[in-house]
C-alpha cells in the first residue's frame, strides 16, 4: 500500500516558448512537383514504383512503411491532396492514393484501380489495392497500412510503434471490433475471429500481405457482409491464420483504441478544441471529413512536436551545464566556455544564427530559487488556488479561476500525468487524475512558471496483488520561457482591395494582411520618430464631441496646438459641438476661432449640434464630414495625449484589417487624498513616471477611445445612437468588432491619459440601470488607489462602523 505524504517529486520543464511564426501552406497543385504535367497519357501507365518515387532496380531501396489512401475520384482534389500535403508528405516510406479506374491528378501519386469503381461499401477498392500493393511493392516495405482518406497520421510516432515490433511474425494491427452483440450474428465472425475497423487505419506486416494475396480474389468473391473491414478481417484469420491484435504489449487492454482513435462524433469530429487527452495520445485520427480541419490539426501537431524539441533543448542546456559545472565552469560563463584549448564549447559567438541557443537561461536546473530577489518589494508572490484563486496582488484577492490559468493547469496536468505514469506498464499500475486539492501557482517573469500541486489520484495495480486505492500527492512543477522568436518575411506585394482578396486561398490573405502590416510598422518610427517623414504620414481625423466643458476643452486645445499644429503634424479636428450651456458653448467658439486665426491653413472643423448630448450620435455627426478611406479617432476631451500616441494609432489601424483601441491611462480624484497637481498643466503629463499605482489605473474596461477607418465604421454598422446618456454605445460597438472579421488591437497606451474629472451619475441624465450601474462602478475606481483607500479606511475605520 503505498505510504500517504511521501511526496513525490515531479520536476518537469515544460517549454513555453512564443513563437511567432507564418505557416505556409505549400500548394503543389499544377506544379510539376512530382509529376510533369505535360506527360499526363504517359502518366497513367506510369511504372508502379515510378509513381512513388522509388529506385526501380535496386532492391537496396528498402523502406519501413507503405501506406495506400482509399479514395474517390470526388475528393482527389480535396480530402487526398489534404493528406498528400500534411502528413503524407512525412510517412517513413512511401504513400499512394487509390481510386477508380479513370480516375486522375497531377498533384498526388494516384492509382486507378482497373475494374473499380466509387461505389460504397469500398470492398473491391481495398481488396484491390491490398492485391495492387503487394504485386508491385511487397519486397521494398516492411509494413503495409490501409488508410481513408479522412484520417490523420502521427507518422513520427507511427514510426516509433512499427520499429518496436518484429515484422518478421505475420502482424494485423488495427483497432479491434467484434461489432455489438446485436451485430455479431450479421457479421457472421466465428467466436475466434474479430477483425480490424477499418477507419483509424489497418496495418499488415510484409508476411500477413504475402499469406493473403492470393486469395485476396477469393475473398472477394466470397464475401458475407457488406462491411469491407469485417471481410478484410475474415479473410486475414482464414489465410494468414492471425486475428486483429487485442493489444500490441499484453499489458496496456486499452491500447488499441487509444492509440488508433476514433471519436464517435462523425463530422463535427476534430472541429473543436484539440488539446485533448485523446488527441495527445493518439498515432493516428479518425475521422477528420473536411481538408480545412486536416489542416488545422496538422499544424497542432507540429505545434506539439515543436513543444517537445524545445523540451528536449532545454534538457540538453541542463545537461551541458552540469556537465560543465564538474568541469568548475560556473553556469554564466558557459557561453565563451572552451571544452579544450583553442575549441570552443559552442562554435559559435552568442548572437549569430548557428549559435544553439542560451546556456545561461535554459541550463540553469529547475528549482524554486532560481531567481533570486535583491529588495523585498522583487519577492514574487504565491498565488493560492483552491476551486478560487486567491492572491494578495490582485484587485479582486478572491476570484473564479481564470481561463487562461485553468488551460494552463490542465496542460500541466496532462504532462504532469504522463510523466507519472511513464513505467506503469513495467510496475503493472496505472495511475489515474481525479482532482486538485490544492495548489500554488506564481509567476517569474524571467524564467517561467512555478507550480505546486497537491493532487488526488485513483492508484490502479492490475499485477500480482490487485488494488486500488486514492492516493494524494504533490506535484512540484516548473515551466521555462525561452525567449520570443519572430520570422521576418518579406513580401512586396502591392496593396490590394479586400474585395479581391475575398476569393483568395486563406494562406495567401494571411501573408497579403502581414504584408500590409509590416509596411504600416515603419521600424525607424519606433525607434526613432523624429527620422519620420511627415508627408508619408496618413492623416488622422480626431473627432471630438463637446458639451459645455470649457476649462478643459482649453486645456484640450493647447495640447492639440503643441502636438498636432506645431509640429505639422498631418491631423484635422472636428469637434461636435453642443449648445447645451450658452457660457461654454459661446467660450469654446471663440478659443476655436482664435486658433484659426492663429494658423490660417490648419483644419478645424466645428459641427455645432442643438439636442440633447448623447456620445454616440455626436461621434456619428462627426464621421459624416468625414470620407469614406479617412482614418478616424475618436477621442474624449478629458484626453491628454503625445506624439507617440499618434503613431501607435497609425500602426495600429489598418484599413480593412484592424482597429486599434487603446487602454488609457486614467487618473485617480487628486484632491481625494489631497495629491497636489494641476491638472489644467499638460506638462506635468509627459513625465511618464507620474503613471504609477498611487495616481491613477488602466481603464481596461474603457472602451470609447477608439482609431480606425470610416469604412470600417460603417461596415460594423456605426453606433447605436437610439442610446443616450451616460456610456453603453462605446461597449456595444467594441462587442460588434469583436465579432466581425476586423481584428481588434488593444494594448496600454502610455501616451494617451484620461485627466481626472469627476463622474456624475445623477438619475437627471436619463440612465438606464445598466448605465447607472457602469457609471457608478467607474465613479468608484476613479477614488484612489487600493493603498490610499486602504489608508483611508484605517484611519476612519469609525465611519464604516
Ligand atoms: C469526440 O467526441 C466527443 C463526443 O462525441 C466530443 O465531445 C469530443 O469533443 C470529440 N473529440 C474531438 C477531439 O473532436
Ligand atoms: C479548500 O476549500 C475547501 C472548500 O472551500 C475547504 O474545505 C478546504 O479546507 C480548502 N483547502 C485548503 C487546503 O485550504
Ligand atoms: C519626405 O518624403 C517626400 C516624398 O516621399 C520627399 O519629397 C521629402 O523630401 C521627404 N522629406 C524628408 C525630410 O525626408
Ligand atoms: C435650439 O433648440 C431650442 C429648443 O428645441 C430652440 O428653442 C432654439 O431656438 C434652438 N436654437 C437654435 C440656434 O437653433
Ligand atoms: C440600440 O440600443 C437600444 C437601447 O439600449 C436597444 O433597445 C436596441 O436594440 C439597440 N439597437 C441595436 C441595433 O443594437
Amino acid at each position: 500500500m503505498p505510504r500517504k505524504n511521501r511526496f513525490l517529486h515531479v520536476l518537469l520543464g515544460i517549454l513555453l516558448g512564443t513563437f511567432v511564426s507564418v505557416v505556409f501552406v505549400a500548394r503543389h497543385r499544377g506544379s510539376s512537383m512530382c509529376l510533369p504535367p505535360a506527360k499526363t497519357v504517359r502518366r497513367k501507365h506510369l511504372d508502379p514504383l515510378e509513381l512513388i518515387g522509388v529506385n526501380n532496380n535496386s532492391l537496396e531501396d528498402k523502406h519501413l512503411l507503405f501506406v495506400g489512401v482509399m479514395t474517390a475520384a470526388g475528393y482527389l482534389d480535396n480530402r487526398a491532396e489534404t493528406v498528400y500535403n500534411t502528413w503524407g508528405k512525412e510517412v517513413p516510406g512511401k504513400i499512394a492514393f487509390f481510386s477508380s479506374e479513370g480516375s486522375y491528378s497531377n498533384s498526388i501519386p494516384l492509382v486507378a484501380l482497373k475494374g473499380v469503381d466509387d461505389s460504397y461499401p469500398p470492398q473491391k477498392k481495398s481488396f484491390t489495392m491490398l492485391k495492387y500493393m503487394h504485386d508491385h511493392y511487397i519486397d521494398r516495405f516492411e509494413w503495409f497500412m490501409r488508410a481513408d482518406d479522412d484520417v490523420y497520421v502521427r507518422t513520427d510516432r507511427l514510426e516509433v510503434l512499427l520499429r518496436s515490433v518484429d515484422s518478421r511474425k505475420p502482424w494485423f494491427i488495427g483497432q479491434t471490433g467484434r461489432g455489438n452483440t446485436e451485430e455479431f450474428g450479421l457479421l457472421a465472425l466465428e467466436s475466434d475471429e474479430n477483425f480490424c475497423m477499418g477507419g483509424p487505419g489497418v496495418i499488415l506486416s510484409r508476411e500477413t500481405l504475402k499469406r493473403i494475396a492470393p486469395y485476396l480474389e477469393d475473398c472477394l468473391r466470397n464475401l458475407y457482409t457488406t462491411h469491407e473491414d469485417v471481410e478484410l478481417g475474415r479473410c486475414v484469420k482464414k489465410h494468414a491464420g492471425i486475428s486483429c491484435t487485442w493489444s500490441y504489449e499484453a499489458s496496456d487492454y486499452k491500447q488499441m483504441q487509444v492509440i488508433l482513435y476514433h471519436n464517435q462524433s462523425g463530422s463535427t469530429a476534430f472541429t473543436g478544441d484539440l488539446k485533448q487527452k485523446e488527441v495527445h495520445k493518439a498515432i493516428t485520427l479518425h475521422p477528420v471529413k473536411q481538408p480545412q480541419y486536416m489542416q488545422r490539426l496538422h499544424k497542432y501537431v507540429k505545434g506539439l512536436k515543436i513543444q517537445s524539441l524545445s523540451q528536449e533543448s532545454v534538457d540538453l542546456h541542463r545537461d551541458i551545464a552540469s556537465s560543465m559545472a564538474q568541469l568548475n565552469v560556473p553556469i554564466s560563463e558557459i557561453s565563451n566556455a572552451d571544452l579544450a584549448k583553442n575549441m570552443k564549447l559552442f562554435d559559435e559567438e552568442a548572437g549569430s544564427d548557428d549559435y544553439l541557443g542560451d546556456p545561461t537561461i535554459l541550463g540553469i536546473p529547475p528549482s524554486y530559487s532560481r531567481f533570486r530577489p535583491k529588495e523585498l518589494r522583487d519577492v514574487l508572490d504565491w498565488e493560492f488556488i483552491n476551486r478560487t484563486v486567491f492572491s494578495a496582488k490582485d484587485l479582486n484577492p478572491k476570484r473564479r479561476i481564470p481561463s487562461s490559468m485553468r488551460e494552463g493547469i490542465d496542460d500541466i496536468l496532462r504532462e504532469a500525468m504522463d510523466i507519472i505514469n511513464q513505467y506503469s506498464k513495467q510496475r503493472g499500475r496505472i495511475i489515474d487524475y481525479k482532482d486538485i486539492y490544492y495548489g500554488y501557482w506564481r509567476l517569474d517573469p524571467k524564467y517561467g512558471v512555478d507550480v505546486i500541486l497537491d493532487l488526488l489520484l485513483v492508484y490502479r495495480k492490475y499485477r500480482g496483488h490487485k488494488m486500488t486505492v486514492t492516493v494524494r500527492r504533490h506535484a512540484y512543477i516548473q515551466q521555462t520561457f525561452t525567449g520570443i522568436e519572430v520570422r521576418e518575411i518579406d513580401i512586396n506585394q502591392p496593396y490590394t482591395e479586400e474585395t479581391n482578396e475575398n476569393n483568395l486561398p486563406f494562406h495567401e490573405k494571411l501573408i497579403k494582411q502581414i504584408s500590409r502590416i509590416s509596411s504600416n510598422l515603419q521600424l525607424t518610427d519606433i525607434f526613432d520618430s523624429s527620422s519620420s517623414n511627415a508627408s508619408k504620414k496618413k492623416r488622422i481625423n480626431f473627432i471630438l464631441p463637446l458639451s459645455g466643458r470649457f476649462k478643459t476643452f482649453k486645456r484640450f486645445m493647447d495640447v492639440y496646438e503643441e502636438v498636432c499644429i506645431k509640429e505639422n503634424d498631418p491631423t484635422t479636428l472636428i469637434i461636435v459641438l453642443y449648445k447645451e450651456n450658452l457660457y461654454d458653448y459661446e467660450e469654446s467658439l471663440g478659443l476655436i476661432e482664435n486658433v484659426q486665426m492663429k494658423y490660417k491653413n490648419y483644419d478645424i472643423k466645428t459641427v455645432l449640434v442643438n439636442e440633447t448630448f448623447a456620445r454616440g450620435r455626436a461621434l456619428q455627426f462627426g464621421v459624416e464630414t468625414t470620407n469614406q478611406d479617412d482614418l478616424l479617432f475618436f477621442i474624449d476631451v478629458d484626453i491628454v495625449f503625445n506624439a507617440k500616441s499618434l503613431m501607435r494609432i497609425r500602426q495600429n489601424t489598418i484599413q480593412h484589417f484592424s482597429v486599434y483601441y487603446p487602454i488609457v491611462y486614467s487618473m485617480y480624484d487628486p484632491e481625494f487624498f489631497g495629491k497636489k497637481y494641476d491638472i489644467d498643466d499638460y506638462k506635468l503629463f509627459e513625465n511618464e513616471s507620474l503613471l504609477n499605482e498611487d495616481n491613477g489605473f488602466w481603464r481596461q474596461f474603457g472602451f470609447g477611445i477608439v482609431s480606425l477607418y470610416k469604412s470600417d465604421f460603417i461596415k460594423l454598422g456605426g453606433f447605436n445612437t437610439t442610446i443616450v446618456g451616460w456610456g453603453m454605445e462605446d461597449v456595444n460597438f467594441y462587442d460588434s468588432t469583436i465579432m466581425s472579421r476586423l481584428k481588434v488591437v488593444r494594448s496600454a497606451d502610455p501616451g494617451l491619459i484620461h485627466v481626472y474629472h469627476p463622474v456624475q451619475c445623477d438619475n437627471d441624465n436619463n440612465l438606464d440601470n445598466n448605465q447607472r450601474a457602469m457609471c457608478l462602478g467607474t465613479k468608484a475606481s476613479t477614488f484612489g488607489s487600493l493603498n490610499d483607500l486602504q489608508i483611508y479606511f484605517l484611519k476612519n475605520k469609525h465611519l464604516f462602523s
